[in-house]
């Protein structure tokens, strides 16, 4: 790789770690006035890898910014009920700002109840349609995290929007549905036409070769080929599949969703597997979290 294709790369670790460092500038300010630390709780249900290693950095990432965080560790065998009752003590706990549950969760569990009952003044990864709603209706809302991470990172960047095609594939309501909403909104960083590309898409090609900006959350790695983008286009990455890898003490790399090495040379920014999207969403959750401790969102 060339010193000039670095120069492209959009540093998500980097970008956070400095957004970390504001938001632990703002808890030392808090602690000062007299307020305890901003209190994250997070709900693992089983024990898949890969929820384990997203659920790790975000306590990890807690610690380094001077919050409190509890893990509650729930067996996969729990029943509904039982997981209903935790979050029915997480949301009358006055020691606790807010609190996620990390998904996916075990398929006799119903994901929709379970988000519906975390109370939405406490629900740091805005998957409560309450704040999916108040997001739509431009009102004070905790955003989902991948996609506020995506526009926090095109604001730092200075990456333009206005009047820009962004083509996002894949139309969770975890990244693509919401960072659809956001980067089409009125103002910067949005003012942008989204085409949403999706499973049944026609000619995926088509599109996304008229992207300015490309944003891929599908999960399946290496799907975006050098021939689906435009020369200087930005290129956002949300894939992160485990793939077997021998060399590795773990046994296993992330891969993204961008055939990287041949798609870097064209692009004029590209976010890197792993150091890229992943990052900003654990810096978004953070700050998800301080608007919480201080009642930004919903008053005290
Ligand atoms: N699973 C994949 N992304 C997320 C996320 O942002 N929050 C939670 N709780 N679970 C996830």
């Amino acid at each position: 790789m060339t010193m000039h294709q670095r120069g492209h790369l959009l540093d998500g670790k980097t970008l956070s770690e400095t957004i970390q460092g504001e938001i632990a500038q703002q808890v030392t300010e808090l602690k000062k006035k007299g307020h305890r630390a901003p209190h994250l709780a997070a709900v693992l249900v089983g024990s898949d890898g890969a929820s384990e290693t997203y659920v790790s950095h975000k306590v990890k990432a807690c610690e380094r910014v001077g919050f409190e965080s509890t893990l509650v560790r729930l067996p996969d065998t729990i029943v509904e009920q039982e997981l209903m009752d935790v979050i029915d003590e997480l949301n009358n706990d006055d020691n606790i700002d807010g609190f996620i549950v990390q998904l996916p969760l075990p398929k006799h569990i119903r994901v929709d109840k379970v988000l519906e009952r975390i109370k939405p003044s406490k629900d740091v990864d805005g998957f409560h349609p309450i704040n999916t709603g108040r997001m739509v209706a431009n009102l004070p809302a905790y955003k989902p995290a991948t996609p506020d991470g995506i526009v926090e990172m095109i604001n730092r960047f200075n990456i333009p929007t206005q009047g820009c095609h962004v083509v996002v594939i894949g139309r969770s309501l975890i990244v693509g549905t919401p960072i659809s909403l956001l980067l089409s909104r009125d103002g910067y960083p949005g003012d942008a036409t989204v085409t949403l590309c999706h499973r049944y898409t026609k000619d995926l090609a088509s599109y996304t070769r008229r992207a300015d900006i490309l944003i891929v959350a599908v999960g399946i790695p290496g799907f975006i080929t050098a021939d689906m983008v435009k020369e200087g286009a930005t290129v956002i990455d949300v894939g992160i599949t485990r793939v077997a890898d021998e060399s590795k003490k773990s046994g296993f790399s992330l891969k993204g969703d961008v055939a990287f090495e041949e798609v870097a040379p064209k692009a004029a920014f590209i976010t890197p597997v792993p150091g890229g999207v992943g990052p900003m969403t654990i810096a978004s959750l953070l700050k998800n979290t301080l608007l919480a401790a201080k009642g930004a969102v919903y008053g005290k």
